[in-house]
């Protein structure tokens, strides 16, 4: 028996457990090991059923996700499951899974492959397959509608959500919820089960909730209907729906061979492989060179906020929601009230909505402590300054803070352009001062740029890192530079947005163009929601430090110059009706980008929608590269994850630089430099697009390549 798989007896009752912490995924070995476990207690005669349960925190975490990647590449054909389940469904005594934590993808298939499950409270059970582009692939899209009939299959395997303990229970997912010790009271089911006699009952031969044809039709029609809508422009969740229809039109074994094809089709999909490589991404964010597991943290117990605006209201309730008591400090009482009162505003619509209970949301305000003072800083382990965005204030904010704060607290600056370096001179600590760049809105964005100073402490880097998983937020460190990573990015990226509607394109189908490609949003859909303003002072800021010719645009400057400023005012590249937060096509928009044509003697043309998303993803991925190079964002990976998780970039196309990759890198390339004779200097290539063009590599390669450098 190998260590990953033990075996007990509990008197009659064989207890198999998985031991292969940490989310004891089911590798190659645990499901031969368990399959050789059970073939041993079913051949004993002292045994009449068998429990199946999970060492350590969890019953299983589904399969071991490096496993899809060679089998996507050939290098791995993966037989062991199907053997488990045949062995399962074949075993003359029943087996009862025993499910605490979670039953998540192979582990749940695993489970509904046993003849019974129980579970502790609060267990999770689901299929979430499709978050890596796949189906289930081990019998779930069969088993699961077997017994939970095929609207929960359908809406467990294409959405992807866990549910829980009570909720699988009442869906016939489950046999019993078990208070008190999981596996005794597994083992007395067991030996009930046993008692009755008979064959053990197989969920392949369960049909009564299959439904009749006309009955799934439209509970099949309403699940596609769903996907559309939820999970636009994606393969898996459309093929899992296909795969659970299968379970009610074919025979078991015939839908088994059918669920097969069509998570073979995921699996060699490139949305797969994005979206194992945006998994994988996610968690290499968190690796920093020379900061590892004995850099010491900073304990954080208590934060403090100065500016309760809109970003600074929404990161004290980052705090407060992560169960940290946080000071919100303002200017002036008027600007408090309104800060506190957005926040109260933010937490009832939370309630309203059923996301959160009256007393959560009342747990979580008071934790939020307004004050006009510095008084009680001392007690902070962190502030985060998020005061207008303006040089000399920050400096003298943090002046300040070094007088009022302990020695060791850390120092956050939420600037979004400002150098980190110059706001840290104001302090007598730079080793303390770092930024934390929050997305709006700050308690529902995930992504967060930890920018590193020059002397920014390493533990302070660690402190943060670890920080932004508390708050619930996918850390990204990234270097000092002006507008760090994303909105650096993000400059290009609008840029070319609005060059082409000045070129022709409407500006509907320039925004079309891009959520089409997958975008949450168009650009300047976004440009309209954070207001267009924000980018017209900075243009106006930086206009005299910009080489003289440089083509720029002007017909957002011209809506900046008449007021309008994007949704706050009613109107910007769209028309807001009052309250309305839906785009309406603005004819004054369109005819600014006309005459803004005329006055820099463009010729208007027809723009397709391929040119739309090569210009502006594009502008993105060379940004990206000269990031890359400069050594501001650690990996192209991080970039990734920074645009899928702040930018609404499309997982399933992996990031922007993943992304490029799939087109090929030589493809790229020739477009930008195609777009350089076209448009000017401005798309100059970034040396290393160049240099990976060059050698036919990737920037994963390059990732890959840096990481083997010691
Ligand atoms: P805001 O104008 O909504 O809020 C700033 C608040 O700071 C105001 O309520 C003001 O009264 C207060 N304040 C000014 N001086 C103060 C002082 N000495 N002590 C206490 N409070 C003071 O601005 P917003 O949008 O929240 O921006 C704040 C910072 O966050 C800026 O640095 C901005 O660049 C950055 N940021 C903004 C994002 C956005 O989407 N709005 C996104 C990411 C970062």
């Amino acid at each position: 028996m190998s260590e990953l798989v033990s075996v007990t007896r509990d008197g009659d009752v064989g207890v198999v457990t998985i031991n292969n912490p940490p989310v004891n995924a089911l590798s190659q070995a645990v499901l031969r090991g368990v399959r050789a476990a059970l073939d041993d207690l079913t051949k004993d005669p002292a045994v009449r059923a068998v429990v199946l349960t999970g060492g350590g925190r969890l019953f299983c975490g589904g399969a071991d996700i490096t496993e899809f990647g060679e089998m996507a590449a050939g290098r791995k054909t993966i037989n062991e499951f199907p053997l488990l389940l045949d062995a399962l469904d074949a075993s003359p005594k029943p087996v009862v899974c025993a499910i605490h934590g979670t039953a998540f993808g192979g582990g749940l298939e695993t489970a509904m492959a046993c003849h019974h499950r129980v579970a502790a409270p609060g267990s999770l059970v689901g299929q979430p397959e499709v978050k890596l582009g796949l189906i289930p692939g081990a019998g779930g899209t069969q088993r699961l509608p077997r017994l939970a009939g095929l609207a929960k299959a359908a809406e467990m395997c294409a959405g992807g959500e866990p549910v829980g303990a009570a909720d699988a229970l009442a869906a016939g997912i489950l046999d019993k919820v078990i208070d008190g010790d999981l596996v005794a009271g597994a083992v007395a089911f067991a030996r009930e089960v046993a008692a009755k006699g008979g064959p053990p009952r197989r969920t392949r031969d369960l049909a009564d909730k299959l439904g009749n044809s006309t009955m799934n039709a439209m509970v099949l029609a309403g699940a596609r209907d769903l996907v559309r809508k939820k999970a636009r422009g994606m393969l898996a969740p459309m093929k899992a729906v296909d795969a659970v229809e299968a379970a009610a039109t074919l025979p078991f074994d015939d839908g088994i061979r059918r669920e097969a094809e069509l998570f073979r089709e995921c699996l060699l999909s490139p949305q797969s492989r994005a979206l194992i490589h945006v998994f994988f991404a996610e968690r290499e964010v968190s690796k920093v060179p020379g900061v590892g597991k004995d850099t010491p943290r900073i304990p954080i117990k208590r934060a403090a906020v100065v500016g309760a605006g809109t970003m600074g209201g929404g990161i004290a309730m980052t705090y407060a929601n992560a169960g940290i008591p946080v000071l919100l400090k303002e200017a002036d009482q008027p600007a408090l009230d309104r800060g506190l009162a957005t926040i109260r505003k933010n937490y009832a619509a939370t309630v309203q909505k059923g996301r959160l209970t009256q007393q959560q949301a009342d747990e979580r305000l008071a934790r939020i402590e307004p004050t006009l003072t510095y008084d009680r800083f001392r007690e902070a382990d962190i502030v985060v300054e998020a005061v207008f965005e303006g040089m000399a204030l920050k400096k003298q904010v943090f002046a300040e803070l070094d007088q009022v704060t302990r020695p060791d607290a850390v120092l956050a600056s939420n600037t979004s352009t400002l150098d980190v370096d110059e706001i840290a001179s104001a302090t007598t600590r730079p080793d303390r001062v770092i930024g934390h760049h929050f997305f709006s809105p700050a308690n529902v964005m995930k992504l967060l740029e930890v920018v590193r100073g020059k002397k920014t402490g390493a533990d302070v880097i660690a402190t943060s890192m670890d920080l932004a998983k508390r708050l619930g937020k996918v850390g990204v460190l990234v270097g000092n530079c002006r507008a760090f990573v994303g909105n650096r990015m993000f400059d290009p990226y609008v840029r070319e947005a609005n060059f082409l509607v000045e070129e022709g394109a409407a500006i509907e189908a320039v925004d079309a163009a891009l959520t089409g490609f997958g975008m949450a949003m168009g650009p300047l859909a976004v440009v309209d929601l954070a207001g267009l303003d924000v980018g017209w002072r900075i243009r106006n800021e930086h206009r005299h430090l910009e080489p003289p010719g440089r083509k720029a645009y002007r017909a957002e400057d011209r809506l900046c110059e008449m007021g309008h400023f994007g949704q706050k005012t009613g109107a910007g590249w769209y028309r807001y009706e009052a309250g309305s937060r839906t785009p309406l096509p603005n004819p004054e928009a369109a005819r600014l980008a006309e005459e803004a044509a005329r006055e820099g003697g463009i010729t208007r043309r027809a723009v397709t929608a391929d040119e739309i998303v090569e210009r502006t993803v594009y502008a993105l991925v060379n940004e990206g590269a000269r990031i890359l190079e400069e050594g501001i964002a650690l990996r192209a990976g991080d970039i990734d994850i920074v645009y899928v998780y702040g930018y609404g970039f499309p997982a399933f196309r992996g990031g922007p630089m993943w992304y490029a990759g799939t087109v090929g890198l030589k493809a790229v390339y020739d477009r930008v430099c195609a777009f350089e004779r076209e448009h000017g200097p401005l798309w100059a290539p970034a040396p290393l697009l160049k240099r990976l063009a060059e050698t036919g590599k990737t920037f994963a390669d390059y990732d890959k390549e840096r990481e083997a450098k010691p």
